[in-house]
């Protein structure tokens, strides 16, 4: 993947030295009020700004976060066939993962212990790992296979030539890697997420589409974005015709958030709530999973081109008797999930820097990735995924991951988001402005933060 062409770069190996305070080093005490100064205020629920703009808070993210974290690297089907590789890149450091034999996926520091050349970009399919520049070359499994010219090297041990190992884990077909070898399981560290998400059965569901945009915005400002809904009165007015963002709820565990937006009502705000735009808005074509599904409901039928529910049921009974109908056609099991989570729209932040919008037989997960040098750019990675009838997963043709500019249409609400981002970051440079402050509603804005801050001011 291209990076953006980034601003004025900095040195990502500089040593994360906290300074110490003494009377006889103003510049360490300068540091010191600087990293204190980048530092969430929790009790005033208060982001200073420079935890988005600031080259230090970059480098500090670098140096503590995404090295100690699980980040999802890819899906198990990008490595579908034997020898399949793959390279999974943040900040400095690039990974190499591998399929090798009887299918086992490994993953590696992707450089040559020979000179430390980069050993690939991209993915592909290849029976060894050799190094283009002096040919030493690795078998799959990260073992040395050969050197040329050995004998004119001091002797040298094949276990210390191997490819140094980084930890890797799947769940439901994501591939998460680690670079912490002292960090949790994966399991352990997703939890309690794993067990919330069971009922969904991700496992059963395919990525039909996938997308990468670039946006010029500190990661942090997308992911921020991400996790509310105060802002759908902003940047998305049409969704409060058929989306409750007032009794929209929330929960956090710790690093991990959710929220659950109920769908098939319309937001409190509204001057003149009425039922009828409710109908009209969610089953409108174009409007999403959610209209898909109200339309096929039994009690769905247009009339003149109006839209009407028959049965006297609400939107709402509708989703959950078509959603529950549609899973019972077509094979799905849906027997773990409650009729909320049938009909809403639940939304669950991994953390660092993974979102989900959740609907029964359906969902769309995104990462965000930091640009490995500039705070203010970043790359938003969306994939969809649809619950198949076998027959569909026959006939559907293998997916093409795409890389689109900024601005290219990839949907109504995110295509919203992607203008406002730009615009915030902007904003957060204006001497006038100072500190991000959060309401009840931002409270996973909070958690994310603080969760951060954990990583990077440790006690
Ligand atoms: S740098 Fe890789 S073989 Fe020399
Ligand atoms: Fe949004």
């Amino acid at each position: 993947m291209t990076d953006v062409q980034a601003r004025p770069a900095f040195d990502l190996t500089d040593p994360p030295t906290e300074p110490q305070a003494t009377q006889t080093d103003p510049q360490a005490d300068a540091l010191r009020h600087e990293r204190e100064a980048l530092r969430t205020r929790v009790a005033e629920r208060m982001l200073p700004k420079a935890r988005y703009l600031s080259a230090d808070m970059h480098r500090l993210e670098m140096q503590r976060l995404w090295p100690k974290v699980w980040q999802w690297a890819c899906l198990e089907e990008d490595l579908g066939k034997l020898g399949a590789f793959r390279t999974y890149e943040i900040g400095d450091q690039s990974v190499l993962i591998t399929r090798g034999a009887e299918g086992k996926l490994r993953a590696f520091y992707n450089v040559c212990q020979h000179r430390g050349n980069r050993l690939r970009t991209g993915a592909g399919v290849t029976r060894e790992i050799a190094c283009i520049y002096h040919h030493w070359t690795w078998n799959l499994d990260g073992t040395l296979k050969s050197i040329p010219d050995r004998d004119q090297f001091d002797p040298m041990d094949d276990a210390c030539l191997a490819l140094r190992q980084v930890r890797i884990d799947t769940w439901n077909g994501f591939v998460f890697i680690c670079l912490d070898p002292e960090a949790p399981e994966l399991a352990d560290y997703l939890a309690p997420l794993t067990e919330k998400l069971a009922p969904y059965h991700f496992e059963q569901q395919t990525c039909t589409r996938s997308v990468t945009m670039p946006i010029a915005a500190n990661w942090k400002t997308v992911v921020d974005g991400f996790v509310e809904v105060y802002h759908l009165q902003g940047i998305h007015p049409q969704l409060l015709r058929f989306l409750d963002d007032v009794n929209t709820t929330y929960e956090v565990w710790g690093r991990h958030s959710a929220m659950y937006m109920p769908m098939g009502i319309p937001s409190p705000r509204l001057k003149a709530p009425d039922d009828d735009v409710t109908l009209r808005e969610l089953s409108a074509k174009g409007s999403g999973y959610h209209g898909k599904v109200l339309r096929s409901s039994r009690y769905f039928r247009e009339v003149d081109g109006k839209a009407e529910l028959t049965g006297g049921v609400t939107v709402r009974q509708a989703l959950i008797e078509a959603g529950r109908a549609e899973a019972e056609e077509l094979g799905r099991d849906y027997s773990g999930l409650t009729d909320a989570q049938v009909a809403d729209d639940h939304h669950y932040f991994f953390f660092p820097n993974v979102i989900m919008n959740i609907d029964a037989g359906h969902f769309i997960a995104s990462r965000i990735r930091p640009h490995a040098t500039d705070p203010e750019q970043c790359y938003f990675d969306m994939h969809v995924f649809d619950w198949l009838s076998p027959e569909q997963k026959a006939a559907r043709p293998r997916r093409q991951h795409v890389e689109v500019a900024p601005g290219t249409e990839v949907g109504r609400v995110p295509d919203q988001d992607f203008t406002a981002l730009p615009t915030v970051q902007l904003g957060l440079h204006s001497n006038g402005f100072e500190n991000v402050r959060l309401s009840d509603q931002e409270c996973r804005v909070l958690a994310f933060h603080t969760s951060l801050d954990e990583y990077l001011f440790p006690a």
